[in-house]
């Protein structure tokens, strides 16, 4: 399964989401390889580099893949050897986004539900998305992951509405399951670790949660 979490958003996510997916799939025992393809913050690289070999088992490889071109080649050679690859991505419409979503088998679109202003670019995201498959005449499912949800906003709420309208014209999914905003995603990025390993057992569960969501919808496909 090669998943990768993009949007054409900076900071609503992404490499919160792809760090926090491969250590939980590592935990349940899959053999996981995250992929930077953020050639910019290089976030997933930084997180690696603080992975500590001895305290913070499972290992999970972690490799830089930045150009577009020879990119789906590289990642499926990679993917010979592991069971998930997650995929982090840059913050805008790069050269390599096309090539990021048509290596991946399932799609996650993390969405920080801020405002107005996150909802045109999942709009423009959603028209690019489509653009790729019809391209390439391949459908790819995506699901988009709520992050930094507070319920009790109703702002969060009428955005969460609003995303569900976008997700029904563009057949995109949205995840039950969903990231709030809490203190541990920030802490453990920063200690190359996944909430999965930390002592926040809400958020352990929320990742999970998401993470057999996901796994769900790949044994679907
Ligand atoms: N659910 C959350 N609760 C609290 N803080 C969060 C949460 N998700 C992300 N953050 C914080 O928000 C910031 C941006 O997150 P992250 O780096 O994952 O986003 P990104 O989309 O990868 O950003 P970029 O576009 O710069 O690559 C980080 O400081 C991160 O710790
Ligand atoms: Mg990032």
């Amino acid at each position: 399964m090669i998943i990768s979490s993009i949007s054409f958003k900076g900071g609503v996510g992404k490499s919160t989401c792809a760090t926090n997916i491969a250590t939980c799939l590592a935990h349940k025992g899959y053999k996981v390889c995250l992929v930077d393809a953020d050639d910019v913050t290089k976030s997933a690289m930084k997180w690696a580099g603080r992975r500590d070999a001895k305290e913070h088992k499972p290992r999970i490889q972690t490799v830089g893949v930045y150009e577009p071109k020879g990119f789906i080649q590289a990642v499926k050679g990679q993917y010979e050897h592991y069971d998930a690859l997650i995929i982090d991505s840059p913050p805008s419409d790069k050269p390599v986004s096309s090539k990021i979503i048509l290596a991946s088998s399932l799609v996650v679109i993390p969405v920080a539900p801020k405002g107005a202003v996150d909802l045109w670019i999942v709009e423009e995201f959603l028209k690019r998305y489509e653009e790729i498959q019809d391209s390439m005449g391949s459908s790819i499912p995506a699901y988009f992951l709520l992050n930094q949800y507070k319920p009790a906003l109703n702002l969060h709420r009428a955005f969460e509405d609003n995303l569900k309208k976008y997700a029904d014209a563009y057949g995109i999914g949205l995840l039950k399951a969903r990231f709030h905003d809490r203190v541990a995603y920030g802490e453990c990025i920063g200690k190359g670790m996944g909430v999965i390993e930390y002592d926040n057992i809400t958020a352990k569960r929320e990742v999970t949660a998401v993470v057999d969501e996901l796994l769900a919808a790949y044994q679907k496909l």
